[in-house]
């Protein structure tokens, strides 16, 4: 707690602050405060100290650290409390953890890389430490399982409005829950649900965000933001207006129902309107089609060649040649 309170008081000046001065505002000795200011250092922050003027913060470490996204967040549910690790196999099984010890709704596990990062369908999210925004979000929405679905909805939304803040950028949701620009993948949403029959106990949600990684590094048809843009991409300020997108749109869907995050999500969506091959998830099955659609439990509704319209909760989809 001290270490963010100098961090505090250092942000709030542009010039040196004495030490007296900290240690006064904070009642702790010069002592203190030069030991908190080592072990910012050792975090990576970048600190001048000069003698007779005091201390200036030059720069912040590339981390996503638990203090720097609760800075200026000011949500009130998503991220209240964060749980930080450098390494981690997967977020999702550290949620899962928490979600056995009972972790409150809007509790964040961010980690800086995966050694076993996880997507849709077995596959591998490629997660190299420092390059990307990797974590797993545990949600407790009053809803029924089959519900489940539109937190998927609710996050691409969320990704699609933060990543257009940021970088003035369109970016598209292709069902269910792959983010794409120049039809390239930029990050992808896993939905991970613990629930009975009739009542949802947790949703956790993991995004991974390709940032500052080259394209090269990635799987094919995958890019970064950095490799859209031209530019290093600041990950502290794209997570955080993520973490508040996500919570205006839950909110809004807590308050106000599936409606208006179902026109949100049309509005970011690549998929409606194209025709559309789909395998579905027991793989005896090819759908193809018009994707005409999305319903309230964020199915896809493909009209058919016979005109029939099937409803699809699950599977790949390809979208075909215009
Ligand atoms: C997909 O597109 O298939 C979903 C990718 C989800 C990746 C994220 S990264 C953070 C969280 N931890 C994981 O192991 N997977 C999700």
């Amino acid at each position: 707690m001290v270490n963010q309170d100098i961090l505090r008081i250092l942000k709030s000046n542009l010039e040196h602050v004495s030490g007296e001065e900290i240690s006064s505002g904070l009642g702790i000795s010069r002592a203190a405060i030069w030991k908190h200011i080592q072990e910012l250092k050792d975090l990576g922050y970048d600190i001048a100290a000069v003698p007779h003027l005091g201390y200036k913060l030059l720069s912040s470490p590339d981390k996503l650290l638990p203090w720097e996204i609760k800075h200026n967040l000011k949500n009130r549910l998503i991220a209240r409390n964060i749980y930080y690790y450098e390494s981690l196999p997967s977020t999702m099984d550290k949620a899962a953890e928490f979600v056995s010890s009972n972790a409150p709704e809007g509790t964040l596990i961010i980690a800086e890389g995966q050694t076993k990062g996880r997507g849709r369908m077995g596959r591998a999210w490629v997660s190299p430490k420092y390059k990307g925004i990797y974590f797993s979000l545990i949600i407790k929405p009053k809803i029924l399982p089959q519900q489940a679905p539109v937190l998927t909805l609710i996050s691409a939304v969320a990704i699609c409005r933060a990543l257009k803040q940021q970088l003035g950028i369109e970016f598209q949701i292709k069902w269910p829950n792959d983010i794409l620009v120049n039809n390239k993948k930029i990050a992808g949403i896993l939905t991970e649900l613990s629930a009975e029959m009739d009542i949802v106990h947790a949703i956790i949600i993991g995004a991974g965000i390709n940032v500052n990684n080259t394209e090269a590094s990635l799987p094919d048809g995958g890019s970064s933001l950095k490799e859209i843009t031209g530019q290093k991409i600041n990950r502290l300020s794209i997570l955080q207006s993520i973490l508040r997108c996500f919570e205006k749109e839950y909110l809004q869907f807590l308050e106000q129902g599936v409606e208006l995050t179902l026109s949100d999500w049309r509005h970011f969506s690549l998929t409606l309107g194209r025709r559309v091959k789909l395998n579905t998830n027991d793989k005896r099955h090819q759908i193809i089609g018009e994707a005409v659609d999305i319903d309230s439990e964020g199915g896809l509704l493909v009209r058919l060649d016979s005109g029939l319209t099937e409803r699809v909760m699950a599977g790949d989809i390809i979208h075909c040649k215009r």
